[in-house]
């Protein structure tokens, strides 16, 4: 049977559906079930109680920018003084386009109301296990899974004893016990309670079993002259560590390295119009810029003419001729690392025509080649501003292997990336690759094969290589 996610659903029909259940004094969810009730039985409501605004009125700023994911939170309120704070939670989690779904203790009840939690929630709350309203469908055990998280402020004493020992005779504890979500308790009560032996061996159950805590803080308590570590934390510091478990930070590994990529053909001129070239398209190039870019490095991508926009968050230089390449690769230098993945052209013309070239009688204009600077040998052999890790590229049409490693040999950088760029791999301008990683292993070459794969795909394995390398080196250094 499939299931349905209400906030994957148009944002039009979920505006609808909040309007229409708060109305009903119900959830979403069983304002769903109650509208398919009726539907099969033929008796629905009319479908416009209220006016649906256009969708992209209502779309929440994550959808609209797509900046941030949603995600909803069950949030368990306590029986403890701290509850007030959760108030603040609500507005806290909220403003982080996060949705909230309170659950309220009995006794939490006694400390803050059903009615301004859901003023803030803006949903309906949970208060009761047996609600026949909920139950119909096992509302608990919606809780306690139709969510990403559940937190749990104040978590009460009493409530982390019964988590602990998996007691389920109320709404709260019986969602703890059903859930497969994480779960963050942020604990609040009295130093004494807190230091009790019996609360210290709920913890230390609780944390073996991956239950996440923030706080206790220590402060001041509500009763008048005592102090110490107790205090909830405070509601932005349970937001940031909600935040922290719902959409946890992207790696960066190689955050705070400069590196430096060359991508592209060269283009050497004959005379002001002609040049020779080659095929690459400076995809791979590219690629592995967007991806080192994308682990936290800063990168200056020198590239000879390709067809391809400037990945984003990358310093781009832009030049014709392997000359030209080779200036502004010294000009980025210092790097941490430096990868070159340009097919830059191995001779130009000695004689380039300062006029266009012209057809005469005496026949065909003989083109004299002369070589052109080696740009990965200069780099991988400079003593004073040499990157710690150099990485060619082999684009070879025969004899790969065997090619790749002797111009690691030859060039002194420190891997190879070989390519077979035959017309038939499809490599020179297609979107797939098929690369042999060369590197120096305990005195040998070793060769790591890769299977065939996407252009990006490659550049991420490439920096993720790169990403073991250096921290590997930093440890080696730290030691
Ligand atoms: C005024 C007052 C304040 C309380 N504050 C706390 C507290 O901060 N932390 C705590 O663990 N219990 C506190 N309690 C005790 C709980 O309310 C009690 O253990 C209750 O059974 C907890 O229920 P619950 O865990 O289902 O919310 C307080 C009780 C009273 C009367």
């Amino acid at each position: 049977m499939a299931s349905l996610t209400i906030r994957k659903l148009d944002e039009g029909v979920k505006t609808y559906l909040r309007l229409r259940s708060a109305k009903n004094h119900r959830s979403v969810e069983e304002e769903v079930r109650v509208i398919l009730r009726e539907l099969i039985e033929g008796r629905e409501e009319p479908l416009t109680p209220f006016a649906v605004p256009p969708a992209a009125s209502t779309a929440p700023v994550s959808q609209r920018t797509g900046a941030l994911p949603e995600a909803s939170v069950t949030l368990i309120i306590g029986g403890g003084i701290a509850a007030f704070k959760s108030l603040d939670l609500i507005r806290r989690l909220k403003e982080r386009r996060i949705e909230v779904r309170c659950v309220l203790t009995k006794a939490a009840q006694q400390f803050v109301t059903p009615l301004s939690v859901s003023a803030l929630s803006h949903e309906r709350v949970y208060t009761d296990l047996f609600d026949p309203q909920s139950e119909f469908d096992a509302g608990h055990i919606r809780l306690a899974r139709d969510c990403d998280l559940i937190v749990v402020a104040p978590a009460t004493a009493d409530l982390m004893a019964k988590m602990a020992n998996g007691h389920a005779d109320d709404l709260a504890s019986a969602i703890l016990l059903a859930t497969n979500r994480k779960v963050l308790l942020a604990p609040a009560m009295n130093p004494l309670m807190w230091n009790n032996a019996a609360t210290r061996r709920n913890v230390a159950l609780l944390q073996r079993d991956g239950v996440v805590l923030i706080g206790p803080n220590s402060g001041e308590m509500a009763e008048a002259g005592e102090a110490g570590i107790g205090r909830m934390s405070e509601a932005i510091e349970i937001a940031a560590a909600t935040e922290r478990l719902l959409r946890p930070p992207v790696p960066r590994p190689l955050a705070g390295k400069r590196v430096l990529i060359t991508a592209g053909p060269t283009h050497e001129p004959i005379d002001p119009v002609r040049y020779i070239a080659n095929r690459s398209s400076g995809k791979q190039g590219f690629a592995i810029a967007a991806a080192a870019q994308a682990a936290g490095a800063e990168v200056i991508l020198v590239s000879g003419p390709v067809d391809l926009g400037d990945p984003q968050g990358v310093t781009v230089k832009h030049v014709e001729s392997a000359r030209q390449m080779l200036e502004q690769v010294q000009a980025a230098l210092p790097a941490d690392i430096a990868i070159f993945a340009a097919a830059v052209a191995d001779w130009r013309v000695a004689n380039e025509g300062e006029q266009k070239l012209k057809k005469t009688s005496a026949g065909m204009p003989p083109l004299q080649l002369v070589e052109n600077p080696d740009i990965l040998a200069t780099i991988s052999k400079l003593t004073d501003k040499r990157p710690p890790l150099v990485i060619g590229f082999a684009a070879e049409t025969e004899h790969l292997i065997d090619n790749a490693k002797s111009k690691l040999a030859r060039k002194g950088c420190d891997w190879i990336v070989a390519n077979d760029v035959s017309p038939a791999t499809g490599v020179m301008g297609g979107d797939r690759n098929t690369v042999h990683l060369i590197s120096r292993r305990d005195g040998e070459i070793a060769v790591d094969s890769w299977p065939a794969m996407t252009k990006e795909q490659v550049a991420i394995e490439l920096v993720a290589h790169v990403a073991r390398s250096v921290t590997d080196k930093s440890l080696e250094s730290a030691s």
